[in-house]
């Protein structure tokens, strides 16, 4: 099979990895790619976003199947447009993936289905968001409707700053047309996990649990992220619990998207907060998460190929995958001032010293080569480390000691991945 893969970050890099051990498997492409990938796939300069010259190369270099890594595309229809020239492609069509695209879509469906989320209002005015704020408590949960790079979420803990807020976003743009109509939700607390489930569309298979650490810096402070490490699979949850989380959430969303004749394949990326042991849908993802794709994939026995090639053909045979049983750790290396603005170019030095491969993985995410080859720093998120252990403190001791050997100027890395599960349970410490 020639496979190509749409994105450039650590979830991409993973993915291609861990196409790349499939004897199915005899090309990659990805488009655009990264330094890493390009170890492993041979990269296309097409933007992920360049929907017409993804289908032009699909069809020329004769893909067997695409599978997309960002939102983006998908959200803009990428599917729609490969399934009209009969190319094979894993991933929701534009009207399934509203269910990342609007969160007043995804929260009026989960409120049609009874699905436990967090109470909330829509606003397109300022004025309505103001009224509602001065006559509420805070802290307020502010959503930006549409796509923010991750960033459309902000949690205002005063009337005054929950005011500035949809000023912000409504009044003044900040985060364009995604941003015109905001949510304001509940606050909730409890603990965080995200759920990934495969589908046709009918039948579903869950991936292993994790959970992603989104604040910038050590204890939870700092800005929100795109994700700055994660692990896998969550402790506190038991393989039943699981089971029952997806039914309550996933299962009922895919359902219904089915029966309204919009149904959905690809994977579904479901952010829950346990509310004491009760799941609250969070968000939906229509991809796969990142990072925590770079702590899932590496436990992952079973060959993903045909999984994602059946999906993507809309009949999904295959039940039930196979894991290893150890523990898994994968830590975000930053650029200073990340998720803020940064510099980019910088020389990565050190990756090549890691005896990587077997228990140690570098999933590169914002990398790229200069004109001598040298791998620099190209973005916010520049690598990840993941380490597999049979105890989750062999794995965040294996990943620590990693990332210590890997050098750029002004990266940063949060200390405290998986800590919590260390402090929190027996299991694995
Ligand atoms: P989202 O993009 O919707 O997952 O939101 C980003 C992050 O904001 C989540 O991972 C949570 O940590 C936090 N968050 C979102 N919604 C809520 C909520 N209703 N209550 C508390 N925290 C929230
Ligand atoms: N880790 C969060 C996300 O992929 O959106």
């Amino acid at each position: 099979m020639k496979i190509l893969v749409i994105g450039s970050g650590g979830r991409e890099h993973t993915l291609i990895w861990k196409i790349a051990q499939s004897p199915l498997v005899e090309r990659i492409y990805a488009a655009p790619g990264n330094a890493g990938i390009g170890e492993l796939a041979e990269c296309v300069p097409i933007e992920a976003t360049d929907i017409e010259a993804l289908c032009d190369f699909a069809k020329t270099a004769q893909i067997d199947l695409t599978i997309v890594g960002p939102e983006l595309p998908l959200v803009e229809g990428i599917v729609d447009q490969f399934e009209e020239k009969h190319l094979r492609i894993f991933g929701p069509t534009k009207e399934a993936a509203r269910l990342e695209g609007s969160k007043a879509f995804a929260k009026g469906l989960l409120d049609e289905l009874g699905i436990p989320t967090a109470a909330f209002h829509t606003f397109t005015t300022v004025n309505d968001a103001k009224k509602f704020i001065v006559d509420e408590e805070p802290p307020f949960v502010i959503k930006a409707d549409g796509l923010a790079q991750g960033k459309g979420v902000i949690i205002a803990s005063t009337c005054e700053e929950g005011v500035h807020v949809v000023n912000q976003m409504i009044g003044q743009g900040l985060f364009g047309a995604s941003g015109k109509t905001v949510i304001i939700e509940q606050f909730l607390s409890g603990d965080e996990i995200s759920i990934l489930v495969l589908t046709d569309g009918t039948r579903l298979i869950p991936l292993s649990s994790a959970q992603d650490h989104k604040r910038a810096f050590d204890g939870d402070q700092g800005p929100n992220t795109g994700g700055m490490g994660a692990y896998s699979p969550c402790p506190f949850v038991t393989d039943d619990e699981l089971h029952s989380y997806v039914e309550q959430t996933a299962k009922p969303v895919i359902d219904a998207l089915r029966k309204r004749g919009t149904p959905y394949k690809g994977i579904l990326y479901v952010g829950l907060m346990l509310v004491q042991g009760k799941p609250y849908v969070l968000e939906f993802n229509v991809r796969f998460g990142d990072p925590e794709t770079q702590a899932i994939l590496p436990r992952l026995k079973s060959d993903i190929v045909p999984i994602l090639f059946q999906i993507a053909n809309g009949s999904l045979e295959i039940r039930k995958v196979e894991w290893d049983t150890r523990h898994s750790i994968s830590v975000v290396m930053a650029s200073g001032g990340y998720p803020g603005s940064y510099q980019k170019g910088f020389k990565i030095n050190g990756i090549d010293s890691l005896d990587s491969g077997k228990d140690v993985f570098v999933f590169h995410a914002g990398t790229a080569r200069n004109e001598s080859g040298k791998v620099i720093t190209d973005g916010g998120r520049v690598l990840a480390v993941s380490a597999l252990g049979n105890s989750f403190r062999e794995a965040h001791e294996l990943a620590y000691q990693s990332l210590a050997k890997i050098k750029f100027e002004g990266g940063f890395y949060r200390h405290d991945i998986g800590k919590r599960v260390f402090e929190k349970t027996k299991v694995g410490g």
